[in-house]
């Protein structure tokens, strides 16, 4: 069958080749792959995986077979889970437990969003508790997780501050809810009751500075690549406060992110009160203009692959 597979420190990156089919376990369903969105975790490091690795945690597309354990949805039915690795490939195994069906009117590419970034947005805004009114602060705010974290965030009743890196990076997000987008963290004041870090180095020192007495700091990501030391004498202004960290595979295996979650955001989106934010598409014969944009932060949003 073919997958995307890496091409090791020379060429392009990515490109299509040809790999065995998988043998899903008792509870994997067999998905047929039509779409598959882009992830900085899964692209940032293309050189330096052996060529002929097939990554992807994305995976959109029809249940070819069912599981052998009879859970999950049945043959021909659309849609959307997340695995750890071999998503970017025709044939998909899935585990039921992270597999939803798509409600009609959702299209593969809306849905391709939900698995990495939606999962991670939902479990960092749980991980603070009660929303009402609550003041949350998003760093990396334009890109995948953070347009989908502003939304729910608003949607549970939060005052939602957007932090960008540029100032046309602002676009849409006070549309999508946020009550302030500012340009850099040294623009965001007062304190915050959660605050969703992902940028890591200056942003996640200045973040934890931030953080109410009795706050939530959740750090999930570190896309300046820098580290992030926080002031030893932190816990003086902070009693009380916590630093929460969030690897969304983790999440899946303890079972506290899944088939629910993906389900009720699927009812979002089918509502209109989600929106994905696919702003690139592209076909996955040439996935390589994408990642280049993603990685160069020209993404506002999410970039899905679709599969001919
Ligand atoms: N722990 C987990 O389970 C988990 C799950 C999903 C994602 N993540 C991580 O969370 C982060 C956000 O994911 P994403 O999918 O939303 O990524 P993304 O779409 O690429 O967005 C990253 C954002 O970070 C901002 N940023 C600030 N400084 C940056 C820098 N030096 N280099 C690159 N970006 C920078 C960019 O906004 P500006 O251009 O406006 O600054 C960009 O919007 C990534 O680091 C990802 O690996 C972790």
């Amino acid at each position: 069958m073919k997958a995307l597979v890496t091409t090791g420190s020379v060429g392009p990156g990515l490109e299509l080749g040809e790999v065995e089919p998988p043998q899903p376990a008792s509870d994997e369903a067999l998905v047929k792959l039509t779409a598959t969105s882009l992830n900085r975790g899964e692209v940032r490091h293309l050189a330096e995986e052996a060529p002929g690795t097939v990554l992807g945690w994305d995976v959109v597309g029809t249940i070819a077979e069912q599981a052998a354990d009879g859970s999950g949805p049945p043959v021909g039915t659309r849609v959307v889970g997340l695995v750890g690795e071999r998503g970017w490939a025709e044939q998909v195994a899935v585990p039921t437990h992270a597999l939803a069906a798509l409600p009609d009117g959702v299209s593969d590419a809306a849905a391709a969003v939900l698995p990495i970034a939606g999962l991670t947005a939902w479990r960092a805004l749980e991980m603070g508790g009660l929303l009402l009114g609550a003041r949350v602060l998003v760093t990396g705010a334009a890109g995948g997780v953070g347009r989908l974290a502003v939304q729910l965030a608003a949607l549970a009743g939060a005052h939602v501050t957007a932090v960008v890196g540029r100032p046309e990076r602002r676009t849409g997000l006070v549309q999508l809810g946020a009550a302030d987008v500012v340009v850099g963290i040294d623009s965001a004041a007062g304190r915050y009751d959660l605050i969703l870090e992902s940028v890591g180095g200056t942003s996640m020192r200045r973040a934890s500075e931030l953080l109410a007495p009795e706050g939530v700091l959740v750090t999930y990501g570190r896309s300046s690549g820098d580290d992030g030391a926080i002031d030893p004498y932190w816990f003086g202004d902070h009693s009380g406060a916590r630093i929460k960290g969030l690897l969304v595979f983790t999440e899946v295996d303890r079972r506290r992110l899944g088939t629910p979650q993906l389900e009720k955001m699927l009812a979002l989106i089918a509502g209109g009160q989600l929106d994905p934010q696919v702003t690139r598409t592209g076909s996955w014969d040439d996935p390589m203009p994408l990642v280049r944009a993603l990685l160069d932060r020209q993404v506002d949003g999410k970039a899905v692959l679709t599969v001919a």
